[in-house]
């Protein structure tokens, strides 16, 4: 089957550029102005339309379990946010549940590859260490995981000491796999949970009062340090505080192989969310900080100590309750109110996956704060490049899948839980005016998203194996 996108503006993380695209089955066979229109070929006509790689979140939890509940989106639902956003490759984490650590990653691609909509892959959480895990660790390639998250927080439930993230750090490096951190000091957070439940503190705030941006900060510093004496790449996940960019910075400039992703709620949002009769909507670990801290993810961004805008998508509802309507049919999960009156049990984390490219079109591109060549560098390229998947995804090439993005810069739209497709209550983006907004989404050639209107399928995603790690930006 043959595709024509003409006459679009075709945008990519370096060029500006007037081309059409062909697309051959499920590549990009030719970019160049004015082809021909082969025979038996189906054209989009994208005169005054922008043409962009399909997004790559490589932060999501689809089905994850917490607190006695899960998070609302599973690899259906949240890959169909997905595309409607734009976005066309998601990473997802998987969880050391048992042992051997490969059957964790084989568990969670069965329960996928029923159900995704869009091209995943997995990161590979390791929270339990012994010599049976280091000797497990290289192999994770062999199942296209080229990447292991590391915890310095979640006491006695998913961190590891200092000695095994950087034995962790040292075996990665030696078999090209990518060591994600999450940055918080465990010790201090349960010392101030305990202090503040002691004293009956138990609004939303204290989520954020008892997980101070120090202990992140520190964090960054010490796995920066670990990561140099491993001599390993470092890449620091969710970015939430403006230390956490200035350790970024240090260690970029004294030569470390660092790098960091940030989410658009830590642009955005500020512990004053949390004082909000509805606060639990805003509760993500790490939390969101403070107006300063925003300021300064944003010049990290620009100033290139970030390369890359994830979500860390992990929704609940926030009245898990009262059903909502999902395709037809009316749908409870339990969320946020499972932590009424008590901040501890409330779910972790927020919906983000859709709204991340339509949101920081407008904020990043439509404010000035980045060139659109920057926006596609931030939300498509770099992640594919850096996890291994360029040029695959996350690119306009041909010999590249045809991930492709039409995308309208004059559409404006008020932006909410209506038009984002999570599976959740709400979205934190309600009343928001966007101007500039995915019109047609293509995955590997295939329409899936044209306008309002739905023609993916689930299943129809593909587990992308990815190369070791070799990238550094
Ligand atoms: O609150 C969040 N983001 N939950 C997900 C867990 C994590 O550490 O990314
Ligand atoms: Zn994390
Ligand atoms: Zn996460």
């Amino acid at each position: 089957m043959k595709t024509l996108i003409k006459g679009g503006t075709l945008i990519t993380a370096s060029e500006t550029f007037q081309a059409d695209i062909l697309i051959e089955g499920e590549k990009i066979a030719a970019i160049a102005d004015n082809l021909q229109v082969p025979a038996d070929c189906k054209v989009y006509q994208a005169e005054g339309k922008l043409v962009m790689p399909g997004g790559v979140d490589v932060h999501v939890h689809l089905d994850l379990p917490m607190s006695n509940t899960v998070s609302s989106d599973d690899h259906y639902t949240g890959t169909k946010a997905a595309a409607f956003g734009a976005t066309t490759t998601v990473i997802d984490f998987v969880s050391q549940d048992e042992a051997p650590l490969l059957l964790n990653v084989q568990k969670l691609r069965a329960k996928a590859e029923q159900k995704a909509a869009v091209d995943y892959s997995f990161h590979m959480n390791i929270t339990r260490f012994d010599d049976q895990v280091a000797e497990e660790i290289p192999h994770l390639l062999d199942e296209g995981v080229a990447s292991v998250k590391v915890f310095t927080a979640y006491n006695n439930r998913l961190r590891l000491d200092d000695g095994n993230i950087f034995k962790v750090m040292r075996i990665a490096k030696e078999t090209g796999l990518l060591t994600m951190l999450h940055a918080e000091n465990g010790d201090v957070i349960d010392v101030l949970v305990q202090e503040a439940l002691e004293a009956g503190h138990l609004e939303p705030v204290w989520h954020a009062r008892t997980r101070p941006a120090w202990g992140a900060v520190e964090a960054v510093l010490r796995a920066a340090s670990l990561s140099a004496q491993a001599e390993a790449p470092l890449y620091v996940v969710h970015v939430n505080a403006g230390g956490e960019v200035d350790q970024i910075a240090y260690a970029r400039s004294k030569g470390l192989k660092v790098m960091g992703e940030t989410c658009p709620q830590y642009l955005f949002f500020s512990e004053e969310d949390l004082k909000k009769p509805d606060g639990a909507k805003w509760i993500c670990s790490p939390p969101v900080r403070t107006k300063a801290d925003n300021d300064r993810i944003w010049r990290g961004i620009s100033e290139d100590s970030l390369q890359v805008m994830s979500t860390d998508h992990c929704p609940f509802f926030f009245d898990g309750t009262r059903p909502i309507d999902y395709e037809g049919k009316p749908v409870t999960i339990p969320g946020k109110e499972l932590g009424k009156g008590d901040f501890t049990k409330i779910p972790n984390g927020l919906p983000g996956l859709g709204d991340r490219m339509p949101v920081m079109w407008t904020e990043g591109v439509g404010s000035g704060r980045m060139s659109a060549n920057q926006f596609v560098a931030l939300h498509c390229t770099n992640p594919a490049k850096i996890f291994g998947m360029y040029p695959q995804k996350g690119s306009l090439l041909p010999g590249s899948d045809a991930d492709i993005v039409i995308w309208d810069p004059n559409r404006e739209v008020e932006y909410g839980v209506r038009l984002a497709h999570h599976r959740t209550d709400y979205n934190l983006y309600e009343g928001w005016k966007l101007k500039g907004y995915p019109e047609k989404v293509f995955l590997r050639g295939s329409l899936i998203v044209d306008g309002a209107t739905w023609l993916g399928k689930a299943g129809s995603g593909r587990f992308i194996y990815r190369k070791p790690f070799e990238v550094f930006l």
